[in-house]
């Protein structure tokens, strides 16, 4: 159990109203969290603080090295104004693992949880209610000793920071097109992929600008050894439904755990639609595309939750999903995912 200290703050900023559009990840709130970690002495000093800037050393070694986490998950507000987080146990442990793959100390469960109820709290007043909005939660970890050598480091901050956001991407619920990667690639079984990590995120860079410059919202990614089997698009896992079963690349060490993909497919199960995690050929996409089974293909993510897929591109290929419209089984897993999210839909599942 953290002894969390709380300074409120004396200049709070101006929450958005009801109706102002909310963009995603733009806008703070009053507080943030910050815990501190040295070697021999663990975490400690947790405190909920007015949302600042941060001093660091010009030498700290998370601006070298890179050695950093994140998590992302969501805070919702029921009509009846009680505040429901989803799944927090599941970002706990994915946050967990990936300390352990970059060599950051893990934090107890029970501390972070506690952390970002914590912080959540002193915010509670800048949850946004309309729908397709969230209080979008941000815990990262980053090293801190001031040394320009390469080694884990002894001292370390986590903080958890809070955004009222919309829609992830601009197209919101609208179908986007997406670009097929043959060129780069995102990560490889061994490396980081499985980490929330921002490694991986710098790595997408490069096509993510070059398939906007064509005109597309995403890339899709093949794995890094044959280029053939498909592991994710954009920063989002990805699902298709070809012929009645929906299938999913199955996690083999360079895909990212995510925790929407994980209630999708307990979704899927429940609903009694055949679902499938194994590999999946950008052939066997194309096949299917070509005889007409290629029936939805959808992204899922914490920030945009469902993202449907309309248009396909591979090389001089163009696949069209759904005449370019949603798909009833992505509507479905929407309007069900964010129903539980905000207490709308009865929660059998216990998230
Ligand atoms: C997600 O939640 O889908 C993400 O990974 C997006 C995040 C990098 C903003």
């Amino acid at each position: 159990m953290l002894d969390i200290r709380f300074e409120k703050t004396t200049a709070p900023k101006q929450i958005p109203g009801k109706e102002d559009p909310l963009t995603f990840g733009t806008i703070f709130t009053d507080h943030m969290f910050i815990m501190n970690y040295e070697t021999g002495k663990g975490w400690h000093d947790a405190r909920v603080v007015p949302y600042q800037p941060i001093v660091l050393q010009p030498s700290a070694m998370v601006f070298h090295y890179g050695q950093e986490m994140f998590e992302g998950l969501k805070a919702y507000k029921t009509a009846e104004g009680k505040t429901l987080l989803f799944r927090p146990d599941k970002n706990i442990e994915r946050a967990n693992r990936t300390n352990e793959r970059i060599c950051i100390p893990t934090i107890p469960e029970e501390d972070f949880l506690q952390a970002i109820k914590a912080v959540v709290k002193a915010d509670e007043a800048w949850i946004p209610e309309k729908e397709g909005t969230s209080l979008y939660i941000r815990p990262f970890i980053i090293a801190t000793d001031p040394f320009l050598g390469v080694r884990p480091s002894d001292t370390y901050m986590f903080i958890i920071i809070l955004s009222p956001v919309g829609a992830y991407y601009p197209e919101g619920l609208n179908p986007v097109k997406i670009w097929i990667e043959d060129e780069y690639v995102r990560a490889v079984k061994g490396g980081i992929g499985e980490a929330k990590t921002g490694g991986n995120y710098v790595a997408s860079l490069k096509s993510q600008v070059k398939a906007h410059d064509a005109g597309y919202s995403q890339v899709l990614w093949l794995d890094g050894v044959e280029r053939k089997y498909i592991e994710e698009v954009g920063a989002m896992n990805i699902f298709f439904k070809i012929n009645g079963t929906v299938v999913t690349p199955m996690l083999n060490g360079s895909i990212l755990p995510g925790v929407t993909r994980d209630s999708v497919i307990a979704l899927c199960k429940e609903w009694g639609i055949p679902v499938e995690e194994k590999r999946i050929s950008i052939d066997d996409i194309f096949e299917a595309a070509h005889n007409g089974t290629l029936e939805e293909v959808w992204g899922t993510g914490t920030a945009a939750v469902i993202s449907p897929v309309g248009h396909l591109r591979w090389g001089e290929h163009v696949m069209q999903v759904q005449d370019g419209g949603i798909g009833p089984v992505s509507q479905k897993l929407y309007d069900t995912v964010t129903g539980i999210q905000t207490g709308k839909v009865e929660d059998t599942l216990g998230w």
